[in-house]
């Protein structure tokens, strides 16, 4: 096999067998064969895309090119959730003990990752004391007694997507439907979960800006998953503005804890809600979403969810008083206020450039060897609808730095205020099985 005749079928449109994968993989990851080329087979699959068979076949490829956890000693069905991304998502601190509660076994392997703010490695580390390095047999051990464990990720998964995205980034063919697909459900079935729910985010904060293109990835990934066996729902929620109020570390730690006592912070609450409902149907533990919802909504609202978070920071030594007195988790020194330019209703939030602010303030890294600082981020006082008085404050920054007038100025370039009132977009789109 020559890969030159790969290249060339795919660039005239052909499918590529599972042998062809597995050859040009397999040959990539050993240096056989050159980036050149591989660019070059990357650019071709941009154009040309892949039917449902060849993107199986590659993210299969990718998966076994490294490791694959072994979950098993885990009792009962291992459902995970992943996101494609968004800004102020800290959806992952109120699924966990969700769905732990409602009974779900919740093994999870997080990153640190570049962007916005922190990981969730890094925002759970804004609670004293909390480990996130512990030995395999401890945290299967932590699920099987109180059914929820987040740890960072150690095992080498799906190395061969490291390489290829790294290429891909350089060589301007990240944007392709089938090859994001691939990429993300290798990273998801190497971390060895039986079933998975994937929040497919759409919107102005958003990789896929358009309801269309966020359809087609959550297809794709869906299908990925079925084929490879694991069951797989995607849930397409809204990221035309940040997710609830606060964005950065230890203060949407802060959030993520108030709507686990209960607090009606409306599109947290209900997206957490919804992709628990999605990940107990898969695990058979209710029978159909409405009842799923409802009895979600109890374990929010009898504090059986909040429960299970403290148990789970204590089993891996954080300070449990810091989630009893929210105000003991760290802050920053300075605080600025900014204010509405002018009077009418907010009808745009560009969450990127709230992000990129948050960013500025401290709560983000640029490159991988950048410290986070968890007490840096911001508070929004308004979201999308609200109505603001001219001088009324419209968002917060907490820095640890004085001087924070670049995220001022992106918050205002960042927020819209308008006469009319805008229409109300909803939380949830569209789920895909
Ligand atoms: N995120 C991923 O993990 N992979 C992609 O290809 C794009 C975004």
């Amino acid at each position: 096999m020559r890969m030159v005749d790969i290249i060339s079928r795919k660039r005239n449109g052909e499918s590529l067998s599972i042998d062809e994968i597995e050859f040009f993989i397999n040959g990539y990851m050993e240096d056989e064969i050159p980036d050149y080329q591989v660019s070059a087979l990357m650019m071709a699959i941009y154009y040309k895309g892949m039917s449902e068979e060849e993107t199986a076949h590659l993210t299969n490829s990718m998966v076994q090119s490294g490791e694959i956890i072994d979950l098993s000693s885990i009792e009962g069905h291992k459902v995970d959730k992943h996101s494609t991304g968004g800004v102020g998502d800290k959806t992952t601190f109120i699924v966990g003990p969700l769905a732990a509660a409602a009974g779900l076994p919740v093994a999870k392997m997080s990153g640190r990752g570049l962007g916005h703010t922190g990981g969730t490695i890094d925002k759970l580390e804004a609670i004293p004391g909390l480990q996130v390095e512990i030995s395999n047999e401890d945290f299967m051990k932590q699920v099987n007694d109180i059914k929820l464990s987040v740890v960072g990720q150690t095992g080498d998964l799906a190395p061969a997507d490291k390489k290829l995205y790294a290429l891909r980034d350089v060589t301007a063919t990240v944007d392709s439907i089938p090859l994001i697909a691939s990429s993300v459900m290798s990273k998801k079935i190497a971390s060895g979960a039986d079933s998975i729910v994937l929040d497919v985010k759409t919107g102005s904060g958003a990789f896929m800006k358009t309801i269309e293109d966020a359809r087609e990835l959550a297809k794709r990934m869906v299908e990925i998953g079925n084929k490879l066996g694991r069951n797989t729902t995607a849930v397409i929620s809204n990221m035309d503005q940040p997710l609830g109020f606060e964005i950065g570390n230890a203060n949407e730690i802060k959030e993520a804890v108030q709507v686990l006592q209960g607090e009606k912070i409306a599109d947290l609450r209900e997206l957490s809600i919804e992709l628990v409902s999605h990940m107990t149907i898969l695990a058979n533990v209710y029978s159909d979403v409405e009842t799923a919802k409802k009895e979600l909504a109890k374990l929010l609202d009898n504090g059986q969810a909040f429960e299970v978070f403290k148990q789970f920071i204590k089993a891996q030594h954080g300070d449990t008083s810091v989630i009893d007195d929210l105000t003991k988790l760290p802050s920053a020194e300075f605080q600025l206020e900014v204010e509405a330019p002018k009077e009418g209703y907010v009808s745009e939030i560009e969450a990127e450039k709230i992000g990129l602010a948050a960013m500025h303030l401290g709560a983000g890294r640029q490159t991988k060897d950048d410290s986070i600082d968890h007490a840096a981020g911001i508070t929004l006082q308004k979201k999308i609808g609200d109505y603001v008085k001219k001088g009324e404050v419209i968002v917060e920054l907490h820095s640890n730095s004085n001087n924070m007038e670049s995220s001022k100025k992106l918050c205002l370039e960042a927020i819209t205020i308008s006469e009319t009132k805008p229409e109300k977009s909803p939380m949830i789109y569209e789920i895909i099985t």
